[in-house]
């Protein structure tokens, strides 16, 4: 049996590409019966940056429920809240008397934070890592399903597993390995003509699973296209070629099928397309919105998932905790 630990900020109600580009991956993880999957919210990670509590509550039930309603079940997988295992912070202190200055300060993701948040370069920043290494550690995880620019994070959870093993001479931890499902991924274009759906994009660029009929209208008639093709099976340029991904993500093939002949043909209308994208990405979220919004009224619910989820948590990460204060002489009595 492997074990699979992964964490999100809690950054609320998720989209399109959140959506096919992970949380998918996640839900086919913990279906799979080789793994016992541990999927957090990370928000003790949040502070690094944030610091408004009533914003901080919000969107972590927001970000559970988004969770829930995207198909991980809690019954085959341990859902909880970071900040439910005093393990972690326990386990973040004694990493930290093994993580030095020089490496922590060369991580890209503390170089580019520090760019953006000048006026608060704080420790809790700079021990980023040492913290995610030990969510991951604390159940010795050995896959951690997360996004390329995790990479090097996973490299250092390595790096601490591998010296807290050769400092005391044991094979505690293992080496976590970032599994990021490689040709699985499906990149989910956005809808301001950029690669990628993101979060930090142009107003219309990115459809919510909680966003509602009109809204998603709204967003999707305003992409962005271009003056049409001039000649036969002409090369689509970005933002039509992003349309057309789209398509193929929530349409069926025939409707693709039509469109892209009619591009070939030059007698594409766009405003005809993107009014039926509209409809099938309407049908796509739909029942992820009405799912998310029954959950969030639904605290009772959610807050049984994460206290029984914290309960499982808990007991895995103490006996972490209990071997590592062993093997560290913390046993005294
Ligand atoms: N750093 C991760 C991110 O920004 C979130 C995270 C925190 C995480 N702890 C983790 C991911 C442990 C995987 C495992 O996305």
């Amino acid at each position: 049996m492997e074990i699979v630990v992964s964490g999100t900020r809690p950054t609320g109600v998720l989209h399109l590409g959140n959506y096919f580009g992970a949380v998918r991956n996640y839900v086919r993880m913990s279906e799979d019966p080789n793994y016992t999957c541990y999927f957090f919210i990370a928000d003790y990670h949040s502070l690094t940056t944030h610091h408004q509590p009533a914003e901080l509550t919000k969107l972590v039930k927001q970000t559970i429920a988004t969770y829930l309603a995207c198909g991980l079940d809690p019954k085959k997988v341990v859902i909880y809240i970071q900040s439910h295992l005093p393990q972690i912070p326990e386990l973040y202190l004694l990493l930290n008397m093994l993580a030095y200055k020089g490496e922590l300060e060369k991580v890209a993701t503390f170089k580019e934070k520090i760019k953006m948040h000048s006026e608060n370069i704080n420790a809790g920043l700079m021990t980023y890592p040492v913290l995610m290494a030990s969510d991951i550690i604390i159940h010795r995880a050995h896959k951690v399903p997360v996004g390329k620019d995790q990479e090097q994070h996973l490299e250092m959870t390595r790096n601490f597993a591998k010296r807290f093993n050769s400092r005391y001479d044991v094979d505690f931890f293992p080496e976590p390995v970032a599994y990021n499902f490689g040709s699985e991924l499906i990149k989910v274009p956005g809808l301001d003509g950029s690669l990628k759906m993101s979060k930090s994009g142009a107003a219309n660029n990115a459809v919510y699973l909680d966003d509602g009929d009109d809204e998603i209208r709204r967003k999707v008639m305003k992409a962005k296209t271009d003056g049409g093709p001039t000649e036969p099976n002409q090369v689509k340029p970005q933002e039509i070629k992003n349309i057309f991904e789209l398509m193929d993500i929530v349409s069926a093939p025939d409707t693709i099928r039509h469109f892209n002949d009619a591009y070939n043909n030059c007698n594409i209308r766009y405003g005809d397309m993107k009014k039926q994208l509209a409809e099938d990405m309407i049908k796509c979220i739909a029942p992820f919105r009405q799912k998310i919004n029954e959950l969030l009224v639904n605290e009772d619910y959610l807050h049984k998932v994460v206290r029984k989820g914290g309960e499982a948590a808990r007991e895995s990460a103490d006996k972490t905790i209990s071997g590592v204060k062993k093997i560290m002489g913390l046993n005294y009595f």
